[in-house]
């Protein structure tokens, strides 16, 4: 077994219980994801970029009360990852996330290529189904999901950063934007 499948195994026992929409097969579509766009656009070194995108929401704040990377960080030491490769994988990790980089593009191109995977699992029919999950496992009411689609997932489309990822999604856009259309017709209240 190498690095890679022990990354998988780690991430189907840590999120064994998450009912919100980051379960294990969101992390895989990531990874999946993330393999093919690096397969279009080389550049970036494999195993960061798997390794990224399989650890991405190893410490996601929204599931666990781990600081500073702590799951990943472990998985990575016990794996016998060099200190330097390592702290590469959990910068690439660190420029993902959309709350916490704001507009700001990664600097790496691992980093352009993960975050354009993960983003790609917001979009579409999947990120429809996942936007309904997570508010329903948070106790939210249906409308500020919807608010969810108007404030951030309409907007991906237009901050992706490899060609690949935004040919992948204008289908995916057109569906959500299809979706809200068709949601406001039969539903106006539930709308913005
Ligand atoms: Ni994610």
């Amino acid at each position: 077994m190498d690095i890679t499948e022990r990354a998988v195994e780690y991430v189907r026992k840590l999120f064994n219980t998450d009912a919100g929409g980051h379960d294990v097969s969101h992390t895989m579509r990531v990874y999946e994801n993330a393999m093919l766009i690096s397969e279009k656009e080389p550049g970036g070194d494999n195993e960061i970029i798997a390794l990224a995108a399989l650890l991405h929401d190893a410490d996601d704040p929204k599931l666990f009360n781990t600081g500073g990377n702590a799951n990943a960080r472990a998985f990575l030491k016990e794996q016998g990852v060099p200190p330097e490769k390592a702290e590469k994988i959990i910068g690439v990790i660190n420029s993902v996330s959309f709350s916490r980089n704001k507009g700001k593009r990664p600097e790496t191109q691992e980093g352009r290529i993960v975050q354009d995977a993960d983003r790609l699992d917001a979009m579409g029919a999947v990120g429809i189904a996942r936007t309904f999950a997570y508010g329903g496992a948070h106790g939210r009411p249906l409308e500020s999901s919807v608010r969810h689609f108007h404030e951030k997932l309409l907007l991906l489309k237009d901050a992706l950063n490899t060609e690949i990822a935004k040919k992948i999604a204008d289908s995916r856009h057109a569906f959500l934007v299809s979706f809200l259309r068709e949601l406001e017709a039969e539903a106006p209240d539930l709308s913005p």
